[in-house]
């Protein structure tokens, strides 16, 4: 019997309504396995920018400070007339959580469920033996420009001579690739040893960089193999041979694209979680922010839509690396997949014979999977 807190960012759009489901999942967990799991809920993104007129606030930032982990929903958008000047957006509150708490290695398992490989637009004869995760840098690279500048400022847009001009910046310290690298190859020694590093080093220098960094790392893990791949490559044989791969390291933006393709192997973006960790240790782990990898769907939002097992799956990861509770985490991952092999299924998901649920209904299920002995 533990003792931990979390706090919960529900953040925009389809947030509220996925966490919802995950936080279920969370106090289930501390139910069955009498746990005592304190919560505080507070604000991001845009419900924040409304009530303080600031993405995020110190005080939850604090707060955030305080506790085991960070469950979180989803974040954005303005719209595109509200978005043009506006100082202060939503997606600062990410910005922050990542670069303060320094979140650099942000760990996106793709594994589809042999149930949904008819929802993939791959045939099932490519996705057979799938099994990755990505390691993608979360907290440098192009979404953070000078090391001095402001996380997730405006990005600036200049009038020339020429006309208007922008510039982004793509900065890595050896420092930066060494903590991401070595968590890969930290990961790699518990799965099937070998580590795909994907840069695009015939172009960038940053990539260059990388690339001699991975080989030093690679000197200390003698048990594990490793290959440098070009990220156009990549994308590539995602889709043409994605069982080739186990774990995969890259930048910050690289991972964020090369992601969001990998998730169409499990048939949906909705299925995906993630967990962002940094340093600091938590009681029982790596204290982390945990978050699907999806955006907030404002197309969807308030609908009952919304697919609730990346939030769900991000609980069980937050139960993982954060608490520390390893057979609690293998039985949410376990009550996923019993609901989807008896074939429920959200909107996201098209294919044949489904069984359609609303993401309560979704979330209940899961729910009620775990609470059978
Ligand atoms: C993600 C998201 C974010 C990112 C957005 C919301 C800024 O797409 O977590 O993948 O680009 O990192
Ligand atoms: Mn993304």
């Amino acid at each position: 019997m533990g003792d931990y807190s979390v706090t919960v960012l529900p953040g925009d759009g389809v947030g509220p309504e996925v966490t919802e489901q995950a936080l279920e999942v969370l106090l289930t967990v501390a139910d069955l396995y009498r746990h005592k799991l304190t919560i505080h809920h507070r604000l991001a993104g845009l419900a924040s920018i409304a009530a303080e007129g600031v993405a995020i606030s110190e005080a939850t930032m604090q707060t955030c400070a305080e506790s085991d982990a960070i469950l979180f929903g989803a974040i954005g958008s303005l719209p595109a007339h509200e978005r043009r000047n506006a100082t202060v957006k939503p997606e600062q509150a990410l910005f922050r959580l990542r670069k303060d708490f320094q979140f650099f290695a942000n760990l996106r398992p793709i594994r589809p469920s042999r149930s949904l490989y008819s929802a993939s637009p791959l045939k099932p004869s490519y996705l057979e033996g799938t099994d990755l995760i990505f390691v993608r840098e979360l907290s440098a690279g192009l979404y953070y420009g000078h090391l001095e500048s402001v996380p997730g400022k405006p990005s600036e847009i200049r009038r020339t001579e020429r006309g208007e001009e922008a510039i982004d910046t793509l900065l890595y310290t050896e420092q930066e690739i060494e903590r991401v690298v070595r968590a890969a190859f930290d990961i790699a020694v518990a799965r099937r040893r070998l580590v795909t590093s994907v840069d695009k080093a015939n172009v960038l220098s940053s990539s260059i960089l990388w690339r001699r960094i991975v080989e030093r790392v690679a000197v200390d893990y003698p048990a594990v193999t490793y290959e440098h791949i070009l990220v156009d490559a990549c994308a590539m044989y995602l889709v043409r041979d994605p069982s080739r791969f186990d774990v995969i390291v890259t930048e910050n933006l690289f991972g964020d694209i090369l992601t969001d393709q990998a998730s169409m192997l499990t048939g949906s973006i909705g299925m995906i979680p993630s967990a962002s960790l940094g340093v600091r240790r938590s009681q029982a782990g790596t204290f982390g922010l945990f978050e699907p990898i999806h955006g907030s769907a404002p197309d969807i939002e308030g609908q009952d839509k919304a697919n609730p097992v990346a939030a769900i799956l991000s609980a069980a990861m937050l139960l993982r690396h954060s608490l520390g509770l390893h057979e609690e985490a293998l039985a949410v991952e376990a009550a996923v997949e019993e609901v989807i092999q008896d074939g429920y299924r959200t909107v996201d998901i098209q294919e044949e014979g489904a069984k359609v649920v609303g993401t309560r209904e979704m979330g209940k299920r899961i729910t009620a999977a775990l609470r059978r002995p």
